[in-house]
């Protein structure tokens, strides 16, 4: 994981009217990664990717994925990646099959390359037997696994996915991840994609930058981002008195800092899962016994409250809303 294959630098879009939607980003992405962009609505997201699949052009900045600029091979760059976008892009009236194999002619591909790899595609997201089927009677996560099926038909280097998630219910975010790991694992394939669930980005994502009000406030791997924000806290409840283990508990290395609060001791400590065999047999050494005994790691929100002053669960509720509301009213109008 160490061959870089996408470099952004300096990377800007101002949109006619002079909203500044990404101001002068820089990253790496190496091959093979799950690359996450977190972000909450309006963060630009979208139009970085955007940039990068050249859809959209930079106002400034370069980007060079696999070699090939987005500015002056743009079409070079296209015949590497594959996109699926935010927005459902698939053809209702179309079936399944019509729609991964119109994408397939598109790119250029011999009739018999492209019929085999619809096969071989829509058999892996589990759309194999309903591909006869016109897409308007596909529910939500079948048509972003047909969207995901489209995106690959070219075998991709780097795969973008924006949102490839957003509005299905856990079950089948669930069936969308294990398909990503597995192009991942498979095919070694490098995927970039966009967020605004914090525990997807946290969970699958080798690393996590996050982005807000079009900068990127940090990025790393999601450990190491919430170790160099806060520490693991380990609440005990031991036999006897707190004043009796305080002074024991303060002394070991990895204890950062020792609270009483609620009948509980919380030990704040640098890595929970090491510190607690320490923390157990020093509290016994002085002759108490731990009666219960939690660990709270952090979680990516307060890395990301820690940047921005503010969490993203509660904006995560607002855009679940709102795409839910897009699509019944998408619905009503057909
Ligand atoms: N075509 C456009 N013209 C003008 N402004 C735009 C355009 N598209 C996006 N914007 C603005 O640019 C900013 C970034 O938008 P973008 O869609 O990239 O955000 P995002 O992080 O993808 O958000 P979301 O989570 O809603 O998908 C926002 O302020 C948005 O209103
Ligand atoms: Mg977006």
């Amino acid at each position: 994981m160490t061959e870089e294959i996408i470099n952004v630098n300096g990377l800007t879009k101002i949109y006619s009217g002079g909203v500044l939607a990404v101001d002068h980003i820089s990253f790496k992405v190496y091959e093979g990664e799950i690359f996450a962009l977190l972000g909450p609505n309006g963060a630009g997201k979208s139009t970085t990717i955007g940039m990068l699949n050249t859809s959209l052009k930079p106002t400034e900045g370069e980007a060079v994925i696999a070699g090939y600029s987005v500015k002056d091979e743009p079409s070079k760059v296209r015949s590497i990646i594959g996109v699926v976008p935010q927005e459902f892009s698939a053809d209702e009236d179309l079936t399944g099959w019509e729609n991964i194999t119109l994408i397939g002619y598109l790119y250029g591909l011999p009739k018999e390359v492209v019929k085999q790899r619809a096969i071989e595609l829509l058999q892996t997201v589990g759309l194999y037997n309903v591909k006869d089927k016109k897409v308007e009677t596909y529910s939500g996560g079948m048509r972003r696994r047909l969207e995901i099926s489209m995106g690959l038909i070219n075998r991709p280097k780097v795969l973008f996915l924006d949102e490839p998630t957003l509005g299905l219910d856990v079950q089948t975010r669930a069936a969308i991840w294990e398909y990503i790991l597995r192009l991942k694992k498979d095919y070694n394939m490098t995927i970039f994609l966009t967020t605004h669930y914090l525990e997807e980005a946290d969970a699958y994502g080798d690393r996590v930058a996050i982005i807000d009000h079009g900068k990127i406030l940090v990025i790393g791997k999601p450990d190491e981002l919430k170790r160099s924000v806060t520490w693991d806290t380990i609440s005990i409840e031991i036999t006897g008195s707190y004043d009796s283990v305080k002074q024991v508990l303060s002394t070991l290395p990895q204890v950062k800092e020792v609270n009483f609060i609620d009948g509980q001791i919380m030990i704040k400590v640098v890595d929970g899962p090491t510190a607690i065999p320490g923390v157990v047999s020093a509290i016994n050494s002085v002759g108490q016994e731990v009666k219960r005994l939690s660990l709270n790691r952090p979680s990516l929100d307060e890395v990301y409250m820690y940047y921005t002053g503010k969490s993203m669960r509660d904006e995560s509720m607002s855009k679940e809303e709102a795409f839910a509301l897009r699509r019944t009213l998408r619905r009503a109008r057909s």
